[in-house]
Protein backbone atom coordinates (compact mmCIF):
# COMPACT_ATOMS: atom_id res chain seq x y z
CA UNK A 1 0.00 0.00 0.00
CA UNK A 2 2.92 2.26 1.44
CA UNK A 3 4.42 1.89 -1.81
CA UNK A 4 1.79 2.57 -4.30
CA UNK A 5 1.25 5.77 -2.65
CA UNK A 6 4.99 6.55 -3.24
CA UNK A 7 4.82 5.72 -6.59
CA UNK A 8 1.99 7.34 -7.51
CA UNK A 9 3.32 10.71 -5.89
CA UNK A 10 6.30 9.88 -7.86
CA UNK A 11 4.20 10.22 -10.96
CA UNK A 12 2.44 12.80 -9.85
CA UNK A 13 5.30 14.91 -9.46
CA UNK A 14 6.39 14.03 -12.87
CA UNK A 15 3.14 14.70 -14.39
CA UNK A 16 3.20 17.92 -12.50
CA UNK A 17 6.45 18.95 -13.71
CA UNK A 18 6.07 18.34 -17.27
CA UNK A 19 2.86 20.18 -17.04
CA UNK A 20 5.16 23.63 -15.53
CA UNK A 21 7.65 22.77 -18.39
CA UNK A 22 4.84 23.28 -20.94
CA UNK A 23 3.84 26.27 -19.64
CA UNK A 24 6.32 27.92 -20.69
CA UNK A 25 6.17 27.13 -24.35
CA UNK A 26 4.05 29.09 -27.08
CA UNK A 27 1.51 27.76 -28.69
CA UNK A 28 4.17 28.03 -31.72
CA UNK A 29 7.89 28.00 -32.65
CA UNK A 30 6.94 30.61 -34.78
CA UNK A 31 6.29 34.77 -34.86
CA UNK A 32 2.54 34.85 -35.13
CA UNK A 33 2.10 37.63 -37.84
CA UNK A 34 -1.55 38.94 -39.32
CA UNK A 35 -1.84 38.27 -43.37
CA UNK A 36 0.01 40.46 -45.32
CA UNK A 37 -1.39 43.80 -47.01
CA UNK A 38 -3.52 43.10 -49.98
CA UNK A 39 -4.16 46.40 -52.40
CA UNK A 40 -7.52 45.48 -54.54
CA UNK A 41 -8.39 46.61 -57.76
CA UNK A 42 -10.93 48.82 -56.81
CA UNK A 43 -8.12 50.99 -54.47
CA UNK A 44 -5.73 51.35 -57.40
CA UNK A 45 -4.95 54.69 -59.16
CA UNK A 46 -6.28 54.80 -62.66
CA UNK A 47 -2.30 54.62 -64.29
CA UNK A 48 -1.45 51.79 -61.94
CA UNK A 49 -4.91 49.86 -62.98
CA UNK A 50 -4.51 50.09 -66.45
CA UNK A 51 -0.96 49.05 -66.36
CA UNK A 52 -2.30 45.73 -64.85
CA UNK A 53 -4.96 45.28 -66.99
CA UNK A 54 -2.77 45.24 -69.94
CA UNK A 55 -0.62 42.10 -68.65
CA UNK A 56 -3.82 40.44 -66.97
CA UNK A 57 -5.42 40.33 -70.20
CA UNK A 58 -2.20 38.82 -71.49
CA UNK A 59 -2.65 36.35 -69.05
CA UNK A 60 -6.74 35.78 -69.46
CA UNK A 61 -5.97 35.34 -73.79
CA UNK A 62 -3.27 32.37 -73.02
CA UNK A 63 -5.76 31.00 -70.50
CA UNK A 64 -8.49 30.91 -73.60
CA UNK A 65 -6.60 30.47 -75.96
CA UNK A 66 -5.61 26.89 -74.42
CA UNK A 67 -9.65 26.34 -73.23
CA UNK A 68 -8.24 26.46 -69.77
CA UNK A 69 -8.88 28.70 -66.80
CA UNK A 70 -5.55 29.17 -64.89
CA UNK A 71 -2.73 31.00 -66.80
CA UNK A 72 0.65 33.08 -65.67
CA UNK A 73 2.56 35.91 -67.27
CA UNK A 74 5.65 37.37 -65.93
CA UNK A 75 6.61 40.84 -66.85
CA UNK A 76 9.83 42.61 -66.04
CA UNK A 77 8.86 45.77 -64.15
CA UNK A 78 9.80 48.09 -67.53
CA UNK A 79 6.62 46.53 -69.16
CA UNK A 80 8.69 43.61 -71.06
CA UNK A 81 6.89 40.47 -71.35
CA UNK A 82 8.91 37.80 -70.17
CA UNK A 83 7.00 34.14 -70.53
CA UNK A 84 3.57 33.16 -70.00
CA UNK A 85 2.11 29.57 -68.47
CA UNK A 86 -0.78 27.71 -68.23
CA UNK A 87 -2.49 25.07 -66.28
CA UNK A 88 -3.26 22.38 -68.91
CA UNK A 89 -2.89 19.67 -67.29
CA UNK A 90 0.04 17.08 -67.15
CA UNK A 91 0.38 17.14 -63.00
CA UNK A 92 -1.66 18.28 -60.78
CA UNK A 93 1.65 20.26 -59.40
CA UNK A 94 1.25 22.56 -62.72
CA UNK A 95 -0.65 25.45 -62.15
CA UNK A 96 -0.84 28.60 -64.42
CA UNK A 97 1.93 30.26 -61.98
CA UNK A 98 4.04 27.20 -61.12
CA UNK A 99 4.26 26.60 -65.31
CA UNK A 100 5.05 30.12 -65.80
CA UNK A 101 8.45 29.80 -63.58
CA UNK A 102 9.38 26.50 -65.17
CA UNK A 103 9.42 28.20 -68.68
CA UNK A 104 10.99 31.46 -67.73
CA UNK A 105 13.42 30.23 -65.82
CA UNK A 106 14.35 27.61 -69.01
CA UNK A 107 13.99 30.71 -71.13
CA UNK A 108 15.94 33.17 -69.49
CA UNK A 109 18.27 30.77 -66.90
CA UNK A 110 17.33 32.67 -64.16
CA UNK A 111 16.92 31.31 -60.73
CA UNK A 112 14.96 34.84 -58.81
CA UNK A 113 12.64 36.86 -60.31
CA UNK A 114 12.93 40.15 -57.92
CA UNK A 115 12.31 43.34 -60.72
CA UNK A 116 9.25 40.95 -61.49
CA UNK A 117 5.39 41.00 -61.58
CA UNK A 118 3.57 37.50 -61.73
CA UNK A 119 0.10 38.10 -63.29
CA UNK A 120 -2.49 34.99 -62.50
CA UNK A 121 -6.10 34.50 -63.27
CA UNK A 122 -6.87 32.85 -59.87
CA UNK A 123 -5.41 34.11 -56.70
CA UNK A 124 -2.46 32.07 -56.24
CA UNK A 125 -2.59 28.87 -53.92
CA UNK A 126 -0.24 27.77 -51.42
CA UNK A 127 2.16 25.70 -53.48
CA UNK A 128 2.13 28.94 -56.36
CA UNK A 129 2.55 31.52 -52.91
CA UNK A 130 5.50 29.65 -51.82
CA UNK A 131 7.29 29.38 -55.29
CA UNK A 132 6.30 32.98 -55.75
CA UNK A 133 8.27 33.70 -52.64
CA UNK A 134 11.26 31.75 -53.19
CA UNK A 135 11.71 32.94 -56.17
CA UNK A 136 11.47 36.71 -55.39
CA UNK A 137 8.82 38.48 -57.21
CA UNK A 138 8.67 41.87 -56.36
CA UNK A 139 5.17 42.23 -56.97
CA UNK A 140 2.00 39.47 -57.64
CA UNK A 141 -1.31 40.34 -59.15
CA UNK A 142 -4.42 38.13 -59.51
CA UNK A 143 -7.64 38.62 -60.86
CA UNK A 144 -10.44 35.94 -58.81
CA UNK A 145 -10.31 35.80 -55.20
CA UNK A 146 -9.94 31.84 -53.75
CA UNK A 147 -12.63 33.05 -51.24
CA UNK A 148 -14.72 33.89 -53.99
CA UNK A 149 -13.87 30.84 -56.26
CA UNK A 150 -13.96 28.07 -53.08
CA UNK A 151 -17.29 29.60 -50.66
CA UNK A 152 -19.42 31.46 -53.69
CA UNK A 153 -18.86 28.54 -56.81
CA UNK A 154 -17.58 25.54 -54.78
CA UNK A 155 -14.07 25.16 -56.74
CA UNK A 156 -11.77 22.83 -55.21
CA UNK A 157 -9.45 24.96 -53.49
CA UNK A 158 -6.93 24.79 -50.73
CA UNK A 159 -9.21 27.03 -48.51
CA UNK A 160 -6.48 29.93 -47.66
CA UNK A 161 -5.87 33.62 -48.75
CA UNK A 162 -2.35 33.63 -50.43
CA UNK A 163 -1.41 36.59 -48.05
CA UNK A 164 -1.90 33.86 -45.04
CA UNK A 165 1.53 32.57 -47.35
CA UNK A 166 3.20 35.86 -48.00
CA UNK A 167 2.74 37.01 -44.66
CA UNK A 168 5.63 34.40 -43.82
CA UNK A 169 8.44 36.30 -45.77
CA UNK A 170 10.30 37.00 -43.01
CA UNK A 171 11.60 33.91 -42.92
CA UNK A 172 13.40 34.18 -46.23
CA UNK A 173 14.00 37.96 -46.26
CA UNK A 174 11.21 39.00 -48.77
CA UNK A 175 7.90 40.67 -48.71
CA UNK A 176 6.06 40.99 -51.79
CA UNK A 177 3.74 43.42 -53.05
CA UNK A 178 -0.09 41.63 -53.58
CA UNK A 179 -2.64 43.43 -56.06
CA UNK A 180 -6.20 41.55 -56.06
CA UNK A 181 -9.38 41.77 -57.83
CA UNK A 182 -7.82 42.94 -61.28
CA UNK A 183 -10.26 41.98 -64.20
CA UNK A 184 -11.66 39.61 -62.02
CA UNK A 185 -15.20 40.70 -63.92
CA UNK A 186 -14.07 38.36 -66.44
CA UNK A 187 -11.81 35.90 -64.73
CA UNK A 188 -14.73 34.89 -62.60
CA UNK A 189 -17.20 34.64 -65.61
CA UNK A 190 -14.60 31.52 -66.38
CA UNK A 191 -15.39 30.36 -63.03
CA UNK A 192 -19.05 29.76 -63.18
CA UNK A 193 -20.77 27.95 -60.00
CA UNK A 194 -19.78 24.16 -59.78
CA UNK A 195 -21.56 23.88 -56.64
CA UNK A 196 -24.44 21.02 -58.50
CA UNK A 197 -22.27 17.99 -57.94
CA UNK A 198 -24.20 15.94 -60.26
CA UNK A 199 -24.77 18.05 -62.71
CA UNK A 200 -20.53 18.85 -63.20
CA UNK A 201 -18.88 16.23 -61.62
CA UNK A 202 -17.08 17.95 -59.92
CA UNK A 203 -16.90 20.64 -57.15
CA UNK A 204 -16.66 20.66 -53.69
CA UNK A 205 -18.67 21.17 -50.48
CA UNK A 206 -17.43 24.47 -49.42
CA UNK A 207 -16.78 24.47 -45.27
CA UNK A 208 -17.05 28.80 -45.18
CA UNK A 209 -17.50 30.60 -41.97
CA UNK A 210 -21.30 31.72 -42.05
CA UNK A 211 -22.19 35.12 -42.64
CA UNK A 212 -19.14 35.41 -45.42
CA UNK A 213 -19.72 37.12 -48.48
CA UNK A 214 -17.60 38.84 -51.19
CA UNK A 215 -18.51 41.74 -50.09
CA UNK A 216 -16.92 41.44 -46.55
CA UNK A 217 -13.38 42.89 -45.25
CA UNK A 218 -10.36 40.59 -45.94
CA UNK A 219 -7.98 40.23 -43.48
CA UNK A 220 -4.58 41.90 -44.03
CA UNK A 221 -1.94 44.03 -42.73
CA UNK A 222 0.31 47.15 -43.28
CA UNK A 223 4.08 46.01 -43.10
CA UNK A 224 5.55 48.46 -44.85
CA UNK A 225 8.16 49.72 -47.49
C1 LIG B 1 13.37 45.67 -69.71
O1 LIG B 1 13.84 44.54 -69.02
C2 LIG B 1 14.15 43.44 -69.85
C3 LIG B 1 14.45 42.25 -68.98
O2 LIG B 1 15.49 42.54 -68.08
C4 LIG B 1 15.28 43.80 -70.80
O3 LIG B 1 15.57 42.73 -71.65
C5 LIG B 1 14.86 45.01 -71.60
O4 LIG B 1 15.95 45.45 -72.39
C6 LIG B 1 14.40 46.15 -70.71
N1 LIG B 1 13.84 47.19 -71.53
C7 LIG B 1 14.03 48.49 -71.30
C8 LIG B 1 13.35 49.42 -72.21
O5 LIG B 1 14.76 48.86 -70.38
C1 LIG C 1 6.69 30.15 -72.61
O1 LIG C 1 6.62 31.54 -72.80
C2 LIG C 1 6.67 31.91 -74.15
C3 LIG C 1 6.86 33.41 -74.25
O2 LIG C 1 5.77 34.11 -73.70
C4 LIG C 1 5.40 31.41 -74.83
O3 LIG C 1 5.40 31.75 -76.20
C5 LIG C 1 5.32 29.92 -74.68
O4 LIG C 1 4.09 29.43 -75.18
C6 LIG C 1 5.45 29.52 -73.22
N1 LIG C 1 5.57 28.08 -73.12
C7 LIG C 1 4.74 27.37 -72.37
C8 LIG C 1 5.04 25.90 -72.32
O5 LIG C 1 3.78 27.82 -71.79
C1 LIG D 1 -14.08 44.96 -66.31
O1 LIG D 1 -13.60 46.02 -65.51
C2 LIG D 1 -12.71 46.91 -66.20
C3 LIG D 1 -12.26 47.94 -65.21
O2 LIG D 1 -11.49 47.36 -64.22
C4 LIG D 1 -13.40 47.54 -67.36
O3 LIG D 1 -12.45 48.30 -68.09
C5 LIG D 1 -14.01 46.47 -68.26
O4 LIG D 1 -14.79 47.10 -69.22
C6 LIG D 1 -14.88 45.53 -67.47
N1 LIG D 1 -15.32 44.46 -68.33
C7 LIG D 1 -16.53 43.93 -68.25
C8 LIG D 1 -16.82 42.84 -69.23
O5 LIG D 1 -17.36 44.28 -67.43
ZN1 LIG E 1 -1.39 27.04 -57.57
Amino acid sequence: MRLIFTLLLVILSIIAASAHKNDKCPSSPYFDVAPSDITHAKDLSATELAFHEKYMKIAIDVAVKHNSKFAAAIVHKNGTLMCTGVNIGGSRMYHGEVKAIMNCTDLYKSATWEDHYMYTTGEPCPMCSAAIMWTKFQKVIFASYVSNMYCERCFNQLPMDSNEIFKLGYGINHNIVVIGGVMDNITDTFFPSVCNQAETGWGVTPLCQKGWSRDCPRPSRYFGN
